[in-house]
């Protein structure tokens, strides 16, 4: 049987127009090279959502508006730095919450305890492993209520279809009354999103051509890196920012698990990434799609990026 990095693999690099997912960027090297694009100062997100988080911490609080004890879920926790912040302020302000990481990959959630642990002693922590919406089904036969944290700008890593489908999935399995913030990345200045994406450091590059390494390693294939480069383009009409692997020459690539031999042409691409960008109105009018009540769009002072706070009516 074929794993399902495999299968996707096989038909990502079959189809018309090849395309490999960026949801498999992040084995162990991709997540530690995607903390050194969150370091950069081009890559503005990371600093935008610390920003709304150490200044509007009680505001955010304020607006979820819970008077009990709640479950704090982060769905895809990764390595948590931006979450520390706000938990920060949580603790700061006296607040009953249980801090629950949701994470596909086991490691990552032992790593992120241990540092929140150390960081935060007295927060009361319940990470689980695992598929998000089985463990969020199970998180709401909990009574007390959920605030759900969907941040970082992942919803834009989805096509606008299914973004709602995933906030949909969200809608259904939360209870009601229960909110989620979700960090979503906004239309701005077109240059200042082409250079946080096509890093003058290369290493959104490195990002990107890790995953043939990947497939070298898990797949047993012979991609040669330094055949391949790094392209994207972001069209401001759509919000769409593309990223590519491009092929420098015609190439001949054989994936040994899939037993399979590949042709690459000349300055041929591999679609990697979408990273959407969206003006408020039009990710309020996707949220309403999906069920939701938008409740406040919490800005950095530049308005480069929102963290927007929903509920289920
Ligand atoms: C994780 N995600 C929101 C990042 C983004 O901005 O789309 C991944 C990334 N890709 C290139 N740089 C960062």
């Amino acid at each position: 049987m074929k794993s399902q990095f495999a299968q996707d693999v096989l038909e990502g690099l079959t189809s018309e127009q090849k395309r490999l997912s960026s949801k498999y960027f992040y084995d162990d090297i991709g997540s530690k090279i995607f903390q050194e694009i969150m370091a950069m100062p081009e890559y503005y997100l990371t600093d935008s959502e610390f920003e709304i988080f150490d200044f509007q911490a009680k505001q955010i609080i304020e607006a979820v508006a819970f008077n009990t004890h709640f479950n704090l879920i982060e769905l895809g926790a990764g390595d948590g730095a931006k979450t520390a912040r706000l938990i920060a302020h949580l603790i700061e302000l006296n607040i009953d919450f249980t801090y629950v990481p949701i994470d596909i990959s086991q490691k990552a959630n032992d790593i992120l305890v241990e540092k929140m642990k150390e960081q935060f002693p007295s927060l009361t922590i319940k990470p689980k492993t695992g598929d998000y919406f089985k463990l969020l089904a199970e998180e709401q036969k909990e009574k007390d209520p959920s605030f759900l944290l969907f941040i970082g700008g992942n919803i834009g890593n989805y096509s606008e279809s299914d973004a709602i489908d995933l906030l949909k999935l969200f809608y259904t399995n939360m209870k009601i009354g229960d909110k989620l913030l979700v960090g979503v990345d906004l239309k701005k200045n077109p240059l200042i999103i082409h250079q946080a994406y096509f890093d003058p450091h290369g290493i959104t590059k490195r990002f990107n051509l890790n995953l043939l390494a990947r497939i070298n390693k898990e797949l047993g294939a012979n991609f040669q890196l330094d055949y391949f480069d790094f392209y994207c383009y972001y069209n401001p009409l759509t919000g769409d920012l593309k990223s590519f692997i491009v092929s420098l020459k015609e190439q001949s690539i054989f994936i040994k698990a899939l037993d399979k031999t590949v042709e690459l042409g000349w300055g041929e691409l591999i679609w990697t990434e979408l990273s959407k960008k969206y003006d408020l109105n039009e990710f309020s009018s996707l949220s309403s799609k999906a069920g939701f009540t938008h409740i406040h769009n919490f800005l950095d002072c530049k308005h480069y990026f929102s963290d927007i706070l929903l509920e289920k009516k």
